[in-house]
């Protein structure tokens, strides 16, 4: 392992990576949050790390624990997660893997909602949280060379990802297919379509720890790290 860290493709490049769910509470004992394991996001985390890459790992709580060798800060919620990204940064490349949520609620209740005993429902308020995908990609000072985005979609899944793409300003989105048919969601295989500027490349559905391998040589090759 040290001499991989030693000789590594990613030696001497600093590499952001975002993880997991984040958590955004309704009062203290309830939240809301997307379905995501932090597999995924580990993985690449782990095989950055490997090719010698110096790794900030920011996680919301995931299912699994971060990998070793690796800088890791933990958070809750969307904003807690862009304001580790913000302190990490610079970054010679940054990815997005986190399934953030896209809501909080609007004023989380500091006391734990009751029921109500006549029967009324409880409405929550939403606020929309911040991009953090976005926000990186349209920096205009200090911007990773290499800003990468994950698409989880469910249907026309070349075609949304390709439209986030372009919204967002990122340079890649991994996108996969997260509908219920292909049981990807929440397993330990993924199918990705890699879309950069000018292509999109289907790999074969491989192991989670494979689409992570293959992608940190992809992003060794866009550093220029192969000296
Ligand atoms: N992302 C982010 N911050 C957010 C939402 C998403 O950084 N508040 C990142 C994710 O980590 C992922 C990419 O943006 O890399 C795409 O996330 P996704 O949820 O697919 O995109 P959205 O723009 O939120 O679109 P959708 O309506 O499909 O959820
Ligand atoms: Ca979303």
């Amino acid at each position: 392992v040290e001499a991989a860290l030693m000789d590594g493709p990613l030696r001497g490049k600093h590499v952001l990576v975002t993880s997991g769910p984040t958590h955004e509470p309704i009062d203290p004992v309830r939240y809301i949050a997307n379905r995501s394991s932090g597999a995924q996001g580990t993985a690449l985390a782990r095989a950055l790390s490997a090719l010698g890459a110096n790794v900030t790992f920011v996680t919301g709580p995931a299912d699994v624990p971060p990998p070793g060798g690796v800088t890791v800060f933990r958070v809750q919620t969307a904003q807690q997660m862009l304001d580790a990204v913000q302190a990490a940064l610079p970054a010679d490349a940054a990815v997005f893997a986190a399934a953030v949520a896209d809501w909080r609620v609007a004023s989380a209740s500091d006391k734990k909602i009751k029921k109500d005993q006549k029967g009324s429902l409880p409405v929550l308020e939403f606020a929309e949280n911040p991009d953090i995908l976005a926000t990186v990609s349209q920096m205009k000072k200090g911007r990773p060379a290499l800003v990468v985005g994950f698409a989880a979609e469910t249907h026309d899944v070349v075609d949304h990802a390709t439209s986030k793409r372009d919204r967002k300003g990122c340079d890649w989105i991994v996108a996969n297919d997260v509908s219920p048919e292909t049981g990807i969601m929440g397993g330990s295989e993924n199918a990705v379509t890699l879309i950069s500027e000018d292509e999109a490349e289907t790999w074969p559905r491989m192991g989670k720890d494979d689409v992570a391998r293959q992608l940190a040589a992809r992003i060794a090759d866009a550093l220029g790290g192969n000296a």
